[in-house]
């Protein structure tokens, strides 16, 4: 199989890390007999400096037209000005719009060799499970009016939380199908107690939860949940918010599975039609403080490498193989230093193919 992938490497560790993944790509390709083709572009700060944009409208549209996405990171404090007219950040904003993916996947899960690295009690991470589905392409991050002036004498800063009623159920309808596939249970998480767009949230969650009867559905207060994520998480299955809600708690979430260098995600727009490009992402931003060491932990960025092999390109029995391997490595006890080892960003990659390498 033929398929095209283009690749943004972005700012920070993101060149290390997607490095890494390409060759866990090309390792997939040789063994399974398929043929990736990569093209290279430049997305963030670095767009920023060679042409004045953090995302062209070539680079958008070598986006659009490929099977998917892989991209690392954006972002660092070169570009963090204030004043500044364009950041990286807003080139990460329009590629999100600009590819429609408005249902971003984040996977929770803690591997039991890395329970005693998080900070949180064994015993509360015991089964943990979840799948974050946070909106992607509306809420605060998108909404209009946006910016800032002078009113009544007074410096002033606008953003608008703003979501249509289709926005909300496709992305709610998303988070229902994929439940399907896994506890039947969705927690739907708003701020329905003060937020009018929270109470159209929990309005077509609660009509969606009528239509599939056959899945437990709970609405949940953000701040209720941001508590109940440390103090019983293995109660949750899948978890379905908006667009800041999602960012914030997929952050705290994270801590659950050790590192943030361990989460992946799936950016989808249209799950059962193949014209949606899918992109593909680890959680963690460009941690310029390690940047160009070549010890940033690529298995974020590994797993996302999986779930783009999984939803765009329909390769069932890649995508596990390369989750069973990145399970086995860290069952072998593979750290790189953000989980207390010693392991090179290229050496954490090494392990995980040799693992495929071996494994029938
Ligand atoms: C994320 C990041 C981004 C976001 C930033 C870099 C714009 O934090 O993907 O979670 O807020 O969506
Ligand atoms: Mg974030």
């Amino acid at each position: 199989m033929k398929s095209k992938i283009t690749l943004l490497p972005g700012d920070g560790i993101g060149p290390e890390v997607v490095g890494e993944a390409v060759r866990v790509l090309d390792f997939i390709a040789s063994k399974y007999n398929h043929t990736f083709e990569y093209k290279e572009r430049l997305m963030g700060g670095c767009s920023i400096d060679k042409y004045g944009s953090s995302l062209t409208d070539e680079t958008l549209a070598d986006c659009q037209s490929a099977d998917a996405v892989l991209l690392g990171a954006v972002g660092g404090p070169k570009w963090d000005d204030p004043a500044a007219k364009d950041r990286p950040e807003r080139g990460l904003l329009a590629l999100r719009k600009g590819l429609g993916v408005f249902a971003n996947l984040r996977p929770v899960k803690v591997h039991p060799a890395l329970m005693e690295w998080s900070p949180l009690k064994p015993e509360k991470l015991q089964g943990v499970d979840i799948l974050v589905v946070r909106e992607l392409t509306g809420g605060l991050y998108f909404g209009w009016p946006k910016g800032r002036d002078i009113k009544d004498d007074r410096e002033r800063a606008v953003d608008t939380l703003e979501y249509y009623d289709y926005e909300i159920r496709r992305v709610v309808e998303l988070a229902f199908k994929l439940a399907k596939g896994r506890k039947k249970k969705v927690t739907s998480v708003d701020k329905a107690n003060v937020l009018e767009s929270s109470r159209l949230w929990r309005q077509i969650a609660t009509q969606v939860g009528k239509e599939n009867p056959d899945v437990e559905l709970d609405h949940m207060l953000v701040d209720t949940a941001s508590m109940r994520l440390i103090t019983g998480p293995a109660w949750m299955d899948v978890v379905v918010t908006e667009n800041m809600f999602g960012d914030i708690l997929t952050d705290e979430a994270s801590v659950l599975a050790g590192s943030m260098g361990m989460l992946p995600s799936a950016s989808l727009g249209r799950m059962n039609d193949a014209s949606g490009v899918g992109l593909y992402e680890p959680i963690h931003g460009s941690a310029p403080d390690i940047a160009g060491k070549g010890i940033a932990n690529p298995t974020g960025t590994i797993l996302s490498t999986a779930m783009l092999l999984r939803y765009s390109l329909k390769l069932e029995a890649e995508a596990a193989a390369i989750e069973s391997a990145v399970e086995a490595t860290i069952s072998n006890g593979a750290r790189t230093a953000d989980i207390g080892g010693k392991l090179s960003t290229r050496q954490m990659a090494d392990e995980i193919i040799n693992k495929m390498q071996n494994a029938e």
